[in-house]
């Protein structure tokens, strides 16, 4: 069972006296007490100093933190989104908070720019579980059936697919090819979902994401007891069982234009756990439930360390050159068809 958070913790505290940088604070002060954004402004301020002195700028997840959310990032988003916007980058240095395939995705989308990564060891356990020669592999045994790939995988893999798609347009990509089958990377509960939604045929890799497949339908069921009338909005990185127990299922970008649009009067999004805090802070009038399950690889990049970043210029993440053209490819497809009800 996922441990559940009630909406106390997101209780407004009011403006905090005397605090440094009080126009950022101001922001993230129904999530962040008077007493933490002492610890964490120096670094902010030191982050938005370097910022500048190094031309960079800070594209973040939306599962990062909201110190990080909140007040150094310049751009956040979903996967795709901060793919997309990974490419429009005019600044010379981009840091991205989020995990390593985010940042070789980056890298992939602009490549004259330095990418860093403010911590080398934020991976992701749908990304470790298959490398290129797994798809290799799976190409062989079924010729001709085009792959496609969830971005959060190596570039490596990336190189070894046709297109890539992200859970804001895994349907979309998947229906673009005009193929009645195809392979499907690697992650075997958004394969479920997309297969639920589509009559292409999915043949699917047996990866999983260690955050959303903690959560159970019991866990829905729970919710719904102790809290009734509650909305309850998944990522398709759950079990179909799961998905199929919520009242809408989504991206991260998806699950915040729902309750943007919406407004619910209490609502769970059953995701990672830093998420809820950023769309609770964007929406006052909303009363959140906040499943914690934390993903051990976002949770890497901390402010101290993206500081760390930008003074050292470290760690820099490259793509080697036999694999970026074709893992660009991959990528830059998937960008072109965009995702539904988007621009
Ligand atoms: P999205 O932001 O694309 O929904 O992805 C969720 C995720 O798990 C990223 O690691
Ligand atoms: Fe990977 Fe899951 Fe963490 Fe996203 S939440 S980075 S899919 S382990």
């Amino acid at each position: 069972m996922t441990a559940m958070t009630p909406i106390a913790v997101f209780r407004d505290r009011g403006p905090g006296a005397a605090v440094g940088h009080p126009e950022l604070y101001e922001r993230v002060r129904r999530v962040i007490p008077p007493v933490e954004w002492a610890v964490f402004e120096p670094d902010i301020d030191a982050i938005l100093r370097l910022k500048a002195e190094r031309n960079a700028v800070i594209l973040a997840h939306n599962y990062q933190t909201p110190e990080i959310y909140n007040t150094v990032a310049d751009i956040v988003g979903d996967s795709l989104a901060l793919a997309r916007e990974a490419a429009r980058v005019d600044a010379d240095v981009i840091v991205l908070c989020g995990v390593h395939f985010m940042a070789e995705t980056a890298k992939l989308m602009n490549p004259t720019k330095t990418v860093l990564i403010p911590d080398l060891k934020a991976g992701c356990s749908l990304a470790e579980s298959i490398t290129g020669a797994d798809v290799r592999a799976l190409k062989a045994r079924h010729p001709g059936v085009p792959v496609v790939t969830y971005v959060n995988t190596s570039a490596e893999v990336k190189a070894e697919s046709d297109i890539c798609c992200t859970s804001g347009n895994a349907v979309e990509v998947v229906e673009s090819l005009g193929v009645d089958r195809v392979i499907f990377l690697p992650d075997e509960f958004l394969a479920k979902n997309v297969a639920a939604q589509t009559k292409v045929d999915i043949i699917p890799w047996q990866g999983r994401c260690e955050v959303h497949e903690r959560f159970t339908p019991a866990d829905i069921a729970t919710l719904r007891h102790d809290h009734p009338g509650i909305v309850v909005l998944a990522h398709p990185e759950c079990d179909r069982a799961v998905v199929e127990a919520a009242d809408y299922a989504g991206s991260t970008a998806g699950m915040t234009r729902y309750v943007a649009e919406r407004q619910p009067a209490e609502v769970a999004l059953i995701t990672e756990c830093s998420m809820s805090d950023n769309v609770a802070i964007a929406n006052p009038g909303v009363g959140f439930v906040k499943p914690c399950n934390l993903c051990p690889h976002m949770k890497r990049i901390t402010l101290p360390k993206i500081r760390h970043a930008l003074e050292t210029m470290t760690f820099e993440v490259t793509v080697p050159e036999e694999v970026a053209g074709r893992a660009r490819l991959a990528v830059e497809r998937m960008v072109a068809v965009g995702r539904k009800g988007a621009a």
